[in-house]
């Protein structure tokens, strides 16, 4: 009789572990933003600018190196017009800076940052929906919480679409 109220505790200890593994698998899915496809292709898309950051900025440690921003032909007119309709992506390349007898070029990438524009579907962030890929894959996606990693810094940005960027003429 002991060893069977044993058992009942034991199994009853699994349900509970096995339950809470997955509230917590479900709640993590309902907080993940609907996904932005990785923007196959893009480095053959419009390119917008460059930028080098130092580790003399601020924002060296998070956003260091060398970027490179491109937008495809909708995002395009987008920075033309001043308005981005559904269907505008823009890329943001990040890359690590290698120097050799001076000359200093692209490196290793570190990660893409991506916002596409859906004002449907990304209705909370401004119409647009962030995500950021780690360094080359296409499928491993870095955020937990885009809303705060990304958007509450870009909305310093609403008198232009929520883009910090523009296109030199
Ligand atoms: C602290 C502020 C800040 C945060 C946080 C931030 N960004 Fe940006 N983002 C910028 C700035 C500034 C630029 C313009 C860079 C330039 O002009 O070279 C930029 C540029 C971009 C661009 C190119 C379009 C544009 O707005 O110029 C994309 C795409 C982008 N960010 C995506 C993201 C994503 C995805 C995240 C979250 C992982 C993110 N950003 C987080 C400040 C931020």
């Amino acid at each position: 009789m002991k060893r069977l109220s044993t058992l009942v505790r034991i199994a009853i200890v699994c349900v509970m572990v096995i339950s809470s593994i997955l509230v917590a698998a479900s709640s993590a899915q309902v907080s993940t933003p609907e996904s932005v496809p990785y923007p196959d292709g893009y480095r053959e898309w419009m390119h917008v600018k460059s930028a080098l950051i130092t580790p003399q900025s601020r924002g060296f440690k998070r956003f260091g190196g060398l970027h490179n921003i491109y937008a495809n032909a909708k995002a395009l007119e987008g920075y033309r017009t001043g308005v981005f309709a559904d269907g505008a992506v823009i890329v943001a390349d990040f890359l690590e800076t290698q120097e050799k007898d001076g000359d200093i070029s692209e490196g290793k990438r570190r990660f893409i940052d991506v916002m596409q524009k859906d004002s449907k579907r990304f209705a909370q962030t401004g119409g647009w929906g962030f995500e950021e890929f780690s360094s080359d894959s296409k499928t491993e996606r870095t955020l937990t919480n885009p809303t705060k990693e990304c958007f509450q810094c870009h909305t310093t940005k609403q008198e232009s679409g929520f883009v910090f960027s523009s296109m030199r003429k």
